[in-house]
């Protein structure tokens, strides 16, 4: 008699398949009245991210910053920014959160400090050569008096990657690497110390119940010790030339090392803690980060940088499934972040590449027919949330909103737009706070009679608002809340895979089980929907059994009931 064995397949863990909504903090609520979103508006939210139905919250940085680069420019990385709150309230959110099924992950930025970091402070007070000048990236110019920079790199956010610093004796001294702004000095982590505390302030946090972290800039930490010349000459604002071969300051090889150790560490702790690295890596690179002795997830870009186009995006899709599956990793979408133009925005464009961009940086200037890419959203958000592996929200997409093109120069705060010679004016669109409830800005953001928000928000956004569209069947809060449930509740999207089906010219429709499928129709032509399966959800309204375009259907079928 052949021997049975039961397999009892171990439960995925909880990331493999979560939605995880992105708190940009600052925006976010504000519950003291001063014009930023801050922890105690969290707090007060949290019921409502549980009734939308995500499974974690990404929260973006809270600790200590002068905020040069709204908040990614870190003075200390276990502490809470008194902005924000204090520690005991960070802590009685992750307590709160928790109570309510919602789990926590916090963004870390290894690749640099703020200058204000106790660190930087100590190097420039210290000698070239120090060991306290060891611990970012410092070196002698070029030039007969080192007047030039040691090589050519460039900021992330326009001009030069290095600034000059003056010595202690006020002569003008070495210079220091900055990829990003003059105010957000690199690590160098070649050196044991800065390794050493990155992983108390791992275990820091994560012994106070933190389910995991973002990792920022993941692909940047580890730089060519030769600092060789790029050869490039002009601005690359926001470029990440993720395809270029053998880069000295993104993707080295070194970085692998460094996450096998926060591997150890996330793994000593109960639980199933999570990273989610941000690397804009070439994706035949991405699976190298997700190896089993290293991160869980890493953010898929090329699907937010798609066209909304079926063939790039099933391409896209495809890539992605593919390649991670090959280290065992899920795939992980985003549509939009705190650092792209909102894809309601993007798609109402004729141009919906985020890649090509007008001279301030943003997608075309072209008209935007929000009608149009509102629609697009729609089906984008049923697309993305049926595909397998888990998804990232960034606040607000729930509510429709669009990216602020017109803000105020004067308001401006993302240090592109001073960096770049106003030229570009930066991330700031799409950070605008939140539209909660009433009639008159904020909008609930904060309470009333207090300061106004940090960015002024379009009047428009009272029609926008979580409590205007709360049980408006057709509103973008109650698509994003259905489909959540429907995502929890149905078995069919507990597989893995995915199984694409023959389709009409310009639809995309898959299987996700034998149960469950998913189609988009992105031509103009109305597509007939099959008769022998059900309708679960649709992005719009259909008429005639005939999905129309720019519309994402989910069906059910093949006998099986809904449970
Ligand atoms: C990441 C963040 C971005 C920040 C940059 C520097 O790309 O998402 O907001 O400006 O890193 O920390």
């Amino acid at each position: 008699m052949p021997r049975t064995r039961i397999h009892q397949k171990p439960a995925a863990p909880w990331w493999s398949t979560a939605v995880v909504y992105q708190v940009y903090l600052r925006s976010f609520a504000d519950g003291n009245g001063d014009g930023v979103g801050d922890i105690a508006g969290l707090r007060a939210r949290l019921p409502y991210l549980r009734e939308l139905g995500v499974d974690a919250v990404w929260i973006t940085p809270w600790y200590p910053s002068p905020m040069a680069d709204g908040g990614y420019d870190i003075a200390d990385y276990r502490a809470i920014d008194p902005a924000f709150g204090t520690l005991a309230e960070a802590e009685e959110m992750i307590a709160e959160a928790h109570a309510l099924g919602v789990r926590v992950v916090l963004d870390i930025v290894p690749n640099h400090t703020s200058d204000r970091h106790r660190w930087f402070a100590e190097a420039l007070a210290a000698a070239p050569g120090s060991p306290e000048r060891d611990r970012y990236v410092f070196r002698d110019g070029r030039g007969e008096a080192g007047e030039l920079p040691p090589n050519d790199w460039r900021s992330e956010f326009g001009g030069r990657a290095w600034t000059r610093v003056t010595e202690p004796d006020g002569t003008p001294g070495q210079w220091y690497l900055h990829l990003f702004a003059a105010e957000q000095p690199d690590l160098n982590w070649a050196s044991r110390e800065v390794r050493s505390d990155f992983e108390a302030s791992l275990r820091f946090w994560f012994d106070r119940g933190v389910d995991g972290f973002r990792i920022d800039v993941a692909h940047g930490l580890v730089k060519d010790h030769t600092l060789p010349d790029l050869g490039i000459a002009d601005d690359a604002v926001f470029e990440h030339e993720g395809g270029k071969e053998d880069h000295p300051h993104w993707d080295q090889e070194g970085v692998h090392e460094i996450y096998q150790t926060w591997r150890k560490v996330a793994e000593s702790y109960a639980g199933d803690r999570v990273f989610v690295a941000e690397a804009h890596v070439r994706e035949d690179r991405l699976p190298l980060y997700l190896r089993q002795d290293e991160l869980h997830t890493a953010f898929n870009f090329a699907f937010l940088k798609s066209a909304w186009e079926p063939n790039v995006l099933r391409e896209v899709i495809d890539r992605g499934v593919r390649t991670l599956a090959e280290v065992g990793a899920p795939p992980t979408w985003v549509l939009s972040n705190h650092d792209v133009p909102r894809h309601v925005t993007r798609y109402g464009r004729r141009d919906t590449a985020l890649g090509r961009r007008d001279e301030n940086g943003r997608p075309g200037a072209a008209a935007t027919d929000r009608a149009l890419g509102t629609r697009r959203a729609r089906a984008a958000a049923l697309l993305m949330l049926a595909l397998p592996g888990g998804a990232y929200l960034y606040q607000g997409e729930e509510l429709g909103l669009w990216e602020v093109e017109d803000l105020p120069a004067d308001v401006l705060r993302d240090p592109t737009w001073e960096r770049s010679g106003r030229t570009v004016r930066g991330r700031d669109g799409c950070r605008v706070p939140l539209p909660w409830s009433g009639s008159d800005a904020p909008f609930g953001f904060g309470p009333a009679g207090g300061e106004a928000p940090w960015l002024p928000q379009p009047a428009e956004w009272e029609y926008f608002s979580a409590q205007f569209q709360s049980g408006a069947p057709a509103s973008m809060l109650e698509l994003y809340r259905t489909a959540l449930r429907l995502r929890r509740e149905q078995p069919g999207f507990d597989s893995g895979t995915l199984r694409w089906l023959d389709a009409p010219e310009g639809v995309l429709a898959f299987e996700r089980s034998p149960v469950l499928r998913c189609a988009v129709n992105f031509s103009g032509d109305p597509m007939p929907l099959p008769r022998d399966w059900g309708v679960l959800l649709t992005s719009d309204r259909i008429t005639g059994g005939t999905l129309p375009a720019d519309t994402t259907v989910w069906l059910w079928g093949g006998g099986a009931a809904l449970r």
